[in-house]
């Protein structure tokens, strides 16, 4: 038995171990910076679960928390630049310090979109924290607040990070064998 097919794995870029001490590392520094705020922590569905439900056991402060789901992929590995929201905060968030929680920051047009969209709402403040960064690949002006892995320009998978809703339960992140989406085109 395994997680995957283990020629769609081309390598292991970041292991679990490594994975569980970055998540402590970011939790405790927010720990630090959101001290006597009002947070409110916000997932990106459906990717940054993994990642959330790890960072969140290491935030030893009170919180909220909310979840979006917004698209701007199809099955394939190219952005379409088009973002739509599939599900909304239940609650209004005046007031409240946001902490947007994403798994990865590649070409930037999905979180600015939506932080433009969501400091109509008046949020007291709103940031950015991402388990991986691939600044190559960014063509929005945006950049993360908290960045876990900058990575470079390679499709990833695992960790909560998908190809085509496959791969998300890998305990690691792993590079996906271009012969994977190769095949798309066939
Ligand atoms: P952006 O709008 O181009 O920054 O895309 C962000 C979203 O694209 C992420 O939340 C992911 O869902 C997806 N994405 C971008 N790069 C990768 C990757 O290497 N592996 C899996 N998903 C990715
Ligand atoms: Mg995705």
């Amino acid at each position: 038995m395994s997680y995957f097919h283990s020629s769609d794995i081309e390598r292991v870029l970041i292991t679990e171990e490594e994975l569980k001490e970055a998540t402590q590392k970011l939790g405790a520094q927010i720990t630090k910076d959101y001290e006597g705020k009002n947070l409110m922590i916000i997932g990106v569905l459906k990717g940054s679960v993994t990642f959330l439900v790890d960072l969140i056991r290491h935030i030893e402060l009170p919180l909220k928390m909310d979840f979006m789901a917004v698209s701007s992929y199809g099955a394939g590995v190219k952005t379409t630049g088009v973002v739509r929201i599939l599900k909304d905060l239940d609650k209004p968030i005046e007031g409240m310090d946001i902490l947007i929680v994403e798994d990865i920051l590649d070409s930037g047009l999905t979180l600015s979109y939506l932080t433009a969209m969501l400091r109509e709402r008046q949020p007291a403040s709103i940031r950015i924290a991402t388990l991986l960064d691939k600044p190559e690949r960014r063509t929005a002006d945006i950049k993360p607040d908290y960045t876990c892995f900058t990575i470079p320009d390679e499709f990833v998978i695992g960790y909560g990070l998908d190809y085509d809703e496959q791969y998300r339960n890998l305990p690691f992140v792993g590079i996906l064998s271009p012969k994977v989406y190769n095949k798309e085109g066939e």
